[in-house]
């Protein structure tokens, strides 16, 4: 029976029409012998009616029927009776009476509920295990669709601005520079390794130098880490890379590919463009490099006000070397012992040596470590805090990064504690888009007493910050950019170094990379540039992030067909297993399982 409607399609206009639908079956109803199914295809659901007194043959055919078989109906379009017309439905003025049934596969109980509201409730291993079900639910099949719409959008503007789609290699070379990395043995080249591409960040600046001026790429990326949230394994960016560019070009033209973005997929207007804010400022006043600006709660620097204090804990850090950051959770003093207990556990998790607060409850300053402050420091808290009735102030005091971090975190804890009271409001679709620009182009890794990168090693330094390479290295900026959206990071990128001498000079001046380490890792581009290689930059978007975000959920997993659990597992098909030792052995592989 070949399909001549999908069924989200008949309506009024159809009556008296004969019609054939394909589908599962949603759900099966039997009003006194006369059974209602509920047929569902990817577009929608047309109820057909399988009536006794009609048709015996179909009707006790029918009564075989299971929820999520697949069945071929033909029938006839006709008007529901007054009162039964379903308003929540484009086909709910309508039925089909059913004249032909082909079954064409019985199905199982589904172990859970394909229903938006029921699907939710189930543990997430079994929806991956059953993900074919799973993706049949509304809610799944909205998000496949939406990423569909982001990648067509994107794809579309690149190709309008004149950008080209070059595929790079997964298959790449081991750099242990960025994050872990999997490995892939090599069989004709006994003991040695590909490695899984983490981002085709080398070949795209090589595409730079093979004067391919503007590329762009729907990349898959793998990366061993732990994965979270927003973090898989094998995730997908948005990757571009464009000659003869600076940072101006780079913000305007992403500006666009999202403006873009949130139009097709939502038909929303973003403003351009996006405030801009140095590093050091998001640090300050939200203590992260990716605030979330939907709210304030700021932090303040009271650094200055407690370097005579007479209550020694701050005293101390202020005086040599660190900072003293609080923040007003405003109408937050009917916290409970066990959310503040809570709080606290987090702050200790991120180092903190404590996290001292001040509840202003019945006009009063409730606090353990009130009694150690001096009016003047009072009155400067009461200040810059605008402390008020009802307010919690909570205080780090620590590293100036370290204290940032602990107060950024606890600064989210206590917005969603204040949602949950309903005294903020935070919505999913207030999109508060920024640049975080002007990172420091290195870190100093405290462990190994070294300089790493920031990001990686390609990018450029500001111009203005150059001479520092050498004399004060931490000092210097990066011509780096984030893309952050409500308290996630986007994507990132920089304007590149070009100049073999300088790249050469970071490697092994500011980095302290072996030249001979630098010569087997990095040779070929060193060498590659030296062939005149343009000035070039560009930036990399996550994808499952951005779609994860149009669809208003907070796990990448929704957004991935196929995605790996928590622990690194695919339950559907059951990876990662062992292997035969005739493969290990091709491979000249052996392995050492930890006991
Ligand atoms: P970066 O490492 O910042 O930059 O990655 C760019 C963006 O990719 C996304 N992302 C991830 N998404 C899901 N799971 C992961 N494990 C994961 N890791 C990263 C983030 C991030 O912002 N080559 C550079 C870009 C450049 O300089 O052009 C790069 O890969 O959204
Ligand atoms: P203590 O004098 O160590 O008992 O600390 C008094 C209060 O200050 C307690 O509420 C601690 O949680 C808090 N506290 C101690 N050290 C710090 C710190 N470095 N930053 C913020 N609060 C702290």
């Amino acid at each position: 029976m070949a399909r001549s409607h999908h069924c989200a399609e008949l309506n009024l206009k159809h009556i008296g029409s004969s019609i054939s639908l394909s589908g599962w079956v949603d759900t099966v109803r039997d009003l006194g012998g006369i059974l209602f199914v509920d047929l569902r295809d990817r577009r929608g659901i047309t109820q057909v009616k399988f009536d006794p007194n009609l048709d015996k043959a179909i009707a006790e055919k029918a009564s075989h029927l299971k929820q999520e078989s697949v069945i071929s109906v033909q029938g006839k379009v006709t008007k529901r009776p007054e009162g039964t017309e379903n308003s929540n439905l484009p086909t709910g003025q309508v039925e089909i009476e059913a004249t032909n049934l082909e079954i064409l596969n019985i199905s199982d109980t589904p172990p859970f509920p394909l229903d938006d509201a029921g699907g939710d409730k189930v543990n997430e291993d079994l929806r991956l295990t059953y993900r074919y079900l799973d993706l049949r639910r509304p809610k799944m099949r909205r998000n496949l669709l939406a990423r569909h719409k982001a990648t067509k959008s994107i794809r579309d503007y690149f190709d309008s601005q004149e950008f080209i789609e070059v595929e790079t290699p997964a298959l790449f070379k081991s750099t242990p520079e960025g994050a872990r990395e999997y490995l892939v043995p090599s069989r004709i080249h006994p003991g040695s390794f590909y490695a899984l591409s983490q981002s085709p960040q080398q070949f795209k600046q090589i595409l730079m130098v093979a004067g391919v001026e503007r590329y762009f790429q729907i990349a898959r990326c793998f990366r061993d880490e732990d994965l979270r949230a927003d973090r898989q394994m094998e995730f997908t960016q948005v990757d571009v890379e464009a000659s003869f560019v600076e940072r101006e070009d780079i913000y305007n033209l992403f500006e666009g590919m999202l403006k873009k973005l949130w139009k097709d997929v939502l038909n929303q207007d973003i403003q351009t463009p996006f405030l801009r804010l140095p590093f050091v400022d998001a640090m300050n006043r939200f203590g992260v490099d990716k605030p979330d600006m939907r709210f304030g709660l700021e932090l303040v620097d009271l650094t200055e006000t407690f370097k005579a204090s007479s209550f020694k804990v701050f005293q101390g850090v202020a005086t040599t070397g660190g900072s003293i950051k609080a923040f007003n959770a405003k109408g937050l003093a009917d916290l409970t012992q066990g959310e503040l207990k809570a709080l606290e556990d987090i702050a200790k998790s991120l180092g903190a040596k404590g996290l001292a607060f001040i509840k202003v409850e019945g006009g009063e300053w409730k606090s353990p470590i009130v009694k150690f402050f001096s009016d003047a420091e009072k009155a400067e808290i009461t200040r810059t805090l605008a402390l008020q009735e009802g307010d919690m102030v909570f205080f780090a005091a620590a590293s100036w990064d370290k204290a940032c971090a602990i107060l950024g975190r606890i600064r989210l804890e206590a917005a969603a504690l204040l949602q949950k009271r309903g005294k903020l409001t935070i919505r999913h679709e207030d999109w508060k888009f920024l640049w975080v620009v002007d990172f420091p182009l290195m870190t100093l890794d405290e462990e190994a007493k070294r300089f790493v990168a920031t990001h990686h090693p390609f990018t450029s330094p500001v111009p203005e910050d150059a001479g520092l390479l050498d004399s004060a290295p931490h000092k210097v900026r990066g011509q780096h950019y984030d893309v952050v959206l409500n308290g996630m990071e986007l994507g990132g990128g920089s304007i590149r170094i070009h100049n073999p001498e300088l790249q050469k000079k970071v490697f092994e001046d500011v980095l302290k990379i072996p030249a001979d380490v630098v010569e087997n890792r990095f040779g070929y581009m060193l060498k590659a540039f030296t062939y005149g290689a343009p000035p070039h930059g560009g930036i990399a978007f996550g994808l499952d992030r951005m779609v994860a975000l149009l669809c208003g959920t907070t796990s990448i997993r929704d957004v991935i067909a196929f995605p790996k659990t928590q622990k690194g597992q695919d339950l559907m098909a059951g990876s990662p297993t062992p292997v035969t030792e005739k493969q290990l052995k091709d491979l000249h592989i052996t392995t050492v399982i930890p006991t």
